[in-house]
């Protein structure tokens, strides 16, 4: 859907992004990650050419932006940032029928959109159509931003630290919406964030960024089980990347066929590690029956298939 090749970016001599070559494959979502100023939102910027690249190439859907007029550009590529930036005297309503009006689509079509946006998001347009930007707590802005970056039907998602300002509670109420929404629209995703859990929990492909270059891309569970460099060990919690490891690898990855029946609740197979052993410590057990692995058999999941390699 998008792919960066060798590109290159600096600001008054110093490189902000350093040949980083990325492909972002359709459909899927990729979290761009690394310590601050490693150049996350430069190549976001570069993307949809609020910044232009100084070498390399950035191709959208197998044509070179620089060809593509930026107005068009932005249209095919919605752009949420963390400060969402709604417009203060417009309604929501108004605020996520930006685009489409600018579209010209009818009023019949856009009051749709907007209704069924609103609800993807999780704010039922009954009653937060016709409030004003500064009538909703910031969780609820951000929603209201998501939704207005997708009103256009856009072929890729720009997320620069959608979620960064909200609460904890309240940011894992945005990613699973996000989740739901990506299921269903099946919206390619580039998403920014210096949160760990966050990313490893989002996405299908993790980037790590350092210093302007791309040291590592690849599934969560693959960059968690073998991070190709120190930094990357590092970003990805240092002396605790054992425990990180456990949000990246499901239950299902370490299941064994069950010996004995166990009647207990089982987990599910598409639990993260991390719930089994959460599990695990709460209920003072060593093993948990797993439901259903792969030829619909019971399975059993121990503490020591959680920390072989
Ligand atoms: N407009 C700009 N002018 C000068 N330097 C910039 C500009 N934008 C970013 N930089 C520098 O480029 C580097 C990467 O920044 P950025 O992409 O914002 O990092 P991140 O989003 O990963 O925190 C930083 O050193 C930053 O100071
Ligand atoms: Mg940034």
């Amino acid at each position: 859907m998008i792919r960066f090749e060798g590109v290159c970016k600096s600001f008054g001599g110093a490189r902000a992004v350093n040949e980083v070559t990325l492909d972002v494959a359709r459909g899927s979502l990729c979290a761009l990650v690394g310590t601050s100023g490693s150049g996350k939102s430069t190549l976001l910027r570069l993307a949809n050419r609020l910044l232009e690249a100084d070498e390399g190439s950035i191709r959208f859907d197998g044509a070179d932006v620089t060809n593509i007029p930026p107005v068009e550009l932005r249209r095919r590529m919605g752009y949420v940032i963390q400060s969402v930036g709604l417009f203060p005297h417009w309604t929501v309503e108004r605020n996520v029928a930006t685009v489409p009006r600018l579209l010209g689509w009818s009023p019949a079509r856009i009051g749709e959109r907007v209704a069924e946006l609103l609800d993807l998001v999780g704010l039922p347009p009954g009653r937060h159509a016709r409030r004003y930007p500064d009538e909703l707590s910031g969780g609820q802005q951000q929603r209201v931003g998501v939704a207005r970056a997708l009103a256009g039907e856009p072929e890729l998602l720009l997320m620069d630290e959608p979620f960064g300002a909200v609460d904890p509670p309240t940011r894992r109420g945005l990613q699973d919406s996000l989740m739901a929404i990506q299921k269903r629209t099946g919206t390619t995703i580039l998403l920014v964030t210096h949160d760990v859990e966050e990313a490893i929990r989002l996405s299908g492909t993790l980037a790590v960024l350092d210093q302007g270059r791309l040291l590592q891309t690849g599934t969560p569970a693959q960059v968690l089980t073998q991070p190709a460099t120190d930094a990357v060990a590092r970003f990805f919690g240092g002396p605790l990347l054992g425990l990180n490891r456990l949000k990246a690898l499901r239950v299902g990855d370490r299941a064994q066929a069950a010996a004995s029946p166990d009647e207990r609740e089982p987990i599910d197979m598409d639990a993260t590690l991390e719930a089994a052993l959460a599990r695990m410590v709460a209920e003072g057990c060593s093993r948990l029956p797993v439901r259903r692995l792969a030829d619909g058999t019971r399975g059993v999941l121990d503490l020591a298939d959680l920390v072989r390699p």
